[in-house]
Order: C-alpha cells, then sequence, then structure tokens
C-alpha cells in the first residue's frame, strides 16, 4: 500500500493515487513513500561490466586472456565509476571520434590515452554496440607511428563509408596536419594511407591558432570538411574543404569565423549537418570550454548562423560529435570530464566517462531540441510513481522509495510565480551531502547547485545555471540521469546540464523534492533505478 508519511513519526494512508501534500509555510519536513523497498547501498568491488574481448596495451598488442590488469581493478573499485555510461576500462578518455553505423552496429570511437598520467599522448580507443546502451570493448584502433605524422598522438576526427571502404579521417600531432585510415577488416584492424599526412598544413594565407578535428560528409558533388581552427587576434574559424578521393584537398575558405570576445579564439571539434529545414554547426570554444551550437543556412561554402545557444550549460561536457544513424537520427555523444583534483583522477585510475546518447531535432521555432535516446529505456528497472504532490513554501518532501546513485527520474512540476523548486539527488540522511536541481522561476534559470554534492575537498562544489523560459502557466519537465559520479539534467528537451558529483559518504542515495520561497506542485514524478552495462 502507497503510504504518505508526515513529520515526525506521523504517516496517513494515501487513499487515491493523487496526492495531497500541502505542507506548512515554515521549513516542514514530509516524507513520501511509495513502496517498501530499502535503498541499496553501494560497496566496493562494483565494476562498469562492459563484455571485454580484449584489452589494449600501450603498443597496441592485446591479450584475449580477460585478466583485468592492476589498473583496471583499481577504477573498477572505485566507488565513483559511472556503471551505465560508456567509459575504457581504466586510463584517460576524452573526446568521441569516429561514430558511425556500419552494418547492424554503431561504433564508438574515442580519444583514449593509455600511458596517462605519465604520457600525454592519445590513441584511439574503440567498442561496438547493436542498441546504443551495451557496448563490447575492441581493440584500440589507432596508434602513433614512431617518425609519421601522428608520432606525437592520433587526435580527433571521423569515420565515413567510401564506397564500402570504412574509413576515419583525424589529425596527426604535431604539427597538426590531416591523415586518414582505412580497414579492410570490418573496422577492427586499420591501415594508415601511406601518402598521409592527406593536408599537411593550414591555409598559406591564415594565420591560423590550431588545426584539427575534421568532420567529413558526402555531397553530389564530392566530399567536404570542416577542420577547427581560430584565426589569430580574431576568433575560432571553421575552415571548408574538397575532395573527390579523401586522399586529395583543396581548399575553400572558412565557413564561419566568429569574434574572439564573444565565442573564443579557437573552435575545436567542428560538426555541421542538415537538421529540419536548416543547418546546425557545433563547436567547442577555446578557452570558453563550452560547446556552442548556431542554427542557420550552409550555402555557397558559407554558413550563416541565425540563432545561437549553449549546448550543455552544467559545465563539465566538451568535444561532441555527432552521426546520423539509419533511422535518420541526429545522435549525439559528448565528453563528461572528472570534476575532482588530479591526485584524486589519479588515485581513481581513471578519468573520463561519456555522456549518454542524446538525439538532436529542430523544435518548431527552430529551437535545438536534444532528448535522451530512447534506447537507455532498456536499462530500467522497477518503475516508481507519483502523481500530485503539492508543496508548501519552504516544504521538503524525501522519497524514500526514489533513492540510489544509478537511476532515471522524471519530474513535472510548476514552481509558484516567485519560488524555486526541484528535486535534490544523491542526499546523505543529514543532509550534509546533497545535490540540488531546481528551477527558479523568478530567474527563468534551471540550475545544478553542487556547493554541497561532497564533503571530500578533492570535488569541485559550485552552481551552474541555465537560460530556460518556462511561463508559470507551463510545466517545468527536469529528465535527470543519475549514474554515481554523473548528473545529465535535461529542462524541457532543451536545455542540458552535465556535472560531476563525488559524494563521501555510501549513504548519500536519498531524493526529495522541495520548494523554496514559494508553493510549487508537482504533477507526477517517475523513478526507474538503471542495470549497469
Ligand atoms: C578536444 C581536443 C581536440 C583534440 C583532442 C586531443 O577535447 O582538444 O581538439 O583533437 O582533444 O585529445
Amino acid at each position: 500500500m502507497k503510504r504518505l508519511a508526515a513529520g515526525a513519526g506521523q504517516s496517513q494512508p494515501i487513499r487515491s493515487r493523487r496526492m495531497l501534500l500541502m505542507a506548512a509555510a515554515s521549513a516542514a519536513l514530509m516524507s513520501v513513500a511509495v513502496g517498501c523497498k530499502a535503498p541499496r547501498v553501494p560497496g566496493p568491488g562494483r565494476s562498469n561490466r562492459l563484455s571485454s574481448t580484449s584489452r589494449g596495451t600501450p603498443s597496441g598488442q592485446y591479450s584475449v586472456t580477460g585478466e583485468a590488469t592492476m589498473t583496471e581493478r583499481q577504477a573498477a573499485s572505485d566507488a565513483h565509476r559511472p556503471q551505465y555510461h560508456f567509459l575504457p576500462p581504466d586510463k584517460w578518455m576524452n573526446d568521441p571520434n569516429g561514430l558511425i553505423q556500419w552494418d547492424d552496429r554503431y561504433h564508438l570511437f574515442y580519444q583514449y590515452n593509455p600511458e596517462w598520467p605519465y604520457l600525454d599522448v592519445k590513441y584511439w580507443g574503440h567498442a561496438v554496440s547493436t542498441d546504443l546502451v551495451h557496448w563490447k570493448h575492441l581493440p584500440i584502433a589507432l596508434v602513433p607511428t614512431p617518425g609519421g605524422p601522428d608520432k606525437d598522438g592520433c587526435w580527433t576526427g571521423c569515420a565515413v563509408n567510401d564506397r564500402g571502404m570504412p574509413t576515419l579521417v583525424y589529425t596527426g600531432v604535431h604539427p597538426e596536419v590531416q591523415c586518414i585510415a582505412t580497414s579492410s577488416d570490418g573496422l577492427t584492424t586499420w591501415q594508415k594511407y601511406d601518402g598521409n599526412p592527406v593536408i599537411a598544413k593550414p591555409p598559406a594565407d591564415l594565420d591560423v591558432v590550431g588545426f584539427r578535428d575534421p568532420f567529413v560528409w558526402r555531397e553530389e558533388a564530392g566530399w567536404y570538411a570542416v577542420i577547427g581552427s581560430g584565426i589569430r587576434g580574431v576568433g575560432g574559424a571553421i575552415l571548408l574543404y574538397r575532395s573527390d578521393d579523401l586522399r586529395r584537398w583543396e581548399y575553400l575558405g572558412p565557413a564561419l569565423v566568429g569574434t574572439e570576445f564573444e565565442t573564443g579564439t579557437m573552435w575545436e571539434c567542428p560538426n555541421l549537418f542538415p537538421i529540419g529545414d536548416k543547418f546546425c554547426l557545433i563547436v567547442s570554444a577555446v578557452p570558453l570550454k563550452k560547446v556552442l551550437y548556431f542554427i542557420g543556412s550552409y550555402a555557397g561554402g558559407k554558413f550563416v548562423p541565425q540563432s545561437h545557444g549553449v549546448i550543455d550549460h552544467g559545465g563539465d561536457f566538451y568535444a561532441p560529435q555527432t552521426m546520423q544513424d539509419r533511422k535518420l537520427r541526429r545522435l549525439m555523444w559528448g565528453w563528461v570530464w572528472e570534476g575532482r583534483d588530479e591526485a584524486a583522477q589519479y588515485a581513481a585510475g581513471w578519468a573520463g566517462v561519456m555522456s549518454v546518447p542524446r538525439v538532436l531535432s529542430l523544435g518548431p521555432k527552430d529551437e535545438l531540441r536534444i532528448e535522451p535516446a530512447p534506447e537507455l529505456e532498456l536499462l530500467r528497472g522497477e518503475h516508481k510513481h507519483l502523481e500530485r504532490v503539492e508543496l508548501g513554501a519552504g516544504a521538503r518532501a524525501p522519497i524514500s522509495d526514489m533513492a540510489g546513485a544509478a537511476f532515471e527520474l522524471i519530474a513535472r512540476f510548476r514552481p509558484g510565480p516567485s519560488g524555486r523548486a526541484g528535486i535534490k539527488v544523491r542526499c546523505s540522511p543529514n543532509g550534509a551531502e546533497q545535490t540540488l536541481i531546481a528551477y527558479d522561476q523568478p530567474k527563468q534559470q534551471l540550475l545544478v547547485d553542487r556547493t554541497r554534492s561532497s564533503t571530500y575537498i578533492s570535488a569541485h562544489l559550485d552552481v551552474h545555471e541555465a537560460p530556460l523560459s518556462v511561463s508559470h502557466d507551463e510545466l517545468v519537465q527536469v529528465h535527470i540521469f543519475v549514474d554515481h559520479s554523473v548528473i545529465e539534467v535535461c529542462g524541457n528537451s532543451t536545455c542540458w546540464l552535465t556535472s560531476r558529483i563525488y559524494p563521501s559518504r555510501a549513504d548519500s542515495l536519498g531524493v526529495e523534492l522541495l520548494a523554496e520561497n514559494d508553493g510549487a506542485t508537482f504533477e507526477s514524478v517517475e523513478f526507474w533505478p538503471l542495470k549497469s552495462i
């Protein structure tokens, strides 16, 4: 039976699914129970259970013994390690690379540094999935070639289907040049083109800051690529190229140049693709550490922005890459970096995780809509549900059955006109640790407040705010993914905040609703524990 426990030890039965919880204007504490299972406390020794057929080594050799290395065991025992987000078995990961659907499998390559923290040299890690959720590790795809144009690292790039030949186009360093590699065994091993680099230097007439991260697509007139760059003293730029065969490239000019003051000095990881009846350009802006998008037109080699925004306001999401799958969806993953000091990262044996897959589309007002891929529902466990919970100003309502460190929660609510309302997650029983996700109605902002997320001094504690316009008669919908140290929040399918949190206590698992300054009505709260992958 569903019960509503109110105040210190008092409880009253719920008579219908429609629950009315009127809290006093004082800071009343209400507890809502929708079942009777105790929350699970995470213990040591949990692992991110990706099935692994083979393991990479710095030299690119693989053992198939399945035995975990020391750092893999160290990484697996970290209580902050996500359990349903993709990440390598250990060491450093950054940008997603080479996203492509080939036959029935999605391929996810990624910047991987198996020599971390001793050397900063990037390889391409590789994993495959048939459902976007469960991933299998494959051998390292690209390893720097001593003496070659990628001797100091195989940096970010993309994958294309060149008339049946899988082809990677990526940046070799130092200096930054563009290279290609092909595979004749179904994307498992890769042969670098003898004629690398295929673009040996930036355009002669430009004084550039950076020249990297090719993003390639096919048009009737041939192959096109945008390369991330910046024009010294001017701002971030994307440079447009054309080729007939992916090997000889002609520079066509900058497709878009920004201004240093507004959009940064250099643009990394450009993605340019059609969306609805427009085009979308995504860039990761240096030194802003922000991912910007522009919606506009693209014709005659020029991109003309009509509107712009920030892909994710949480502070810990960067360098996303997109791909179109066979369902014609535009999918996006991003690198979710760490939010704890380097010493804590080294001690953990791993750093960096991939975001959940997100689906991009164009909304009715030409706004960018970003939604979690529906395949994530495959991970859902037992559904818990609350309807119509009303909180008075200053009230908070712990929900005893919606607790954990790996879950999905969707809340639809209406804060009062002068209020701030939302959900706290990963709360310790004594309240010392908690992370607040709230909508501030007067400020029209969605926020993630991690100032009390952890008592560790190594954890980054701050508040991230995102503009989200919701009128008083509309509902705020927050879709939350919590996975140990990762928290991804999507507000009204347009506005995302991705942050890292590192609660120090094993019992920081609580979830509670709250209303500040004014009352709030929660029309529904849905909760699913999510399974490990
Ligand atoms: C973005 C980035 C890319 C570069 C890669 C190197 O995070 O700096 O511009 O190719 O990472 O790992």
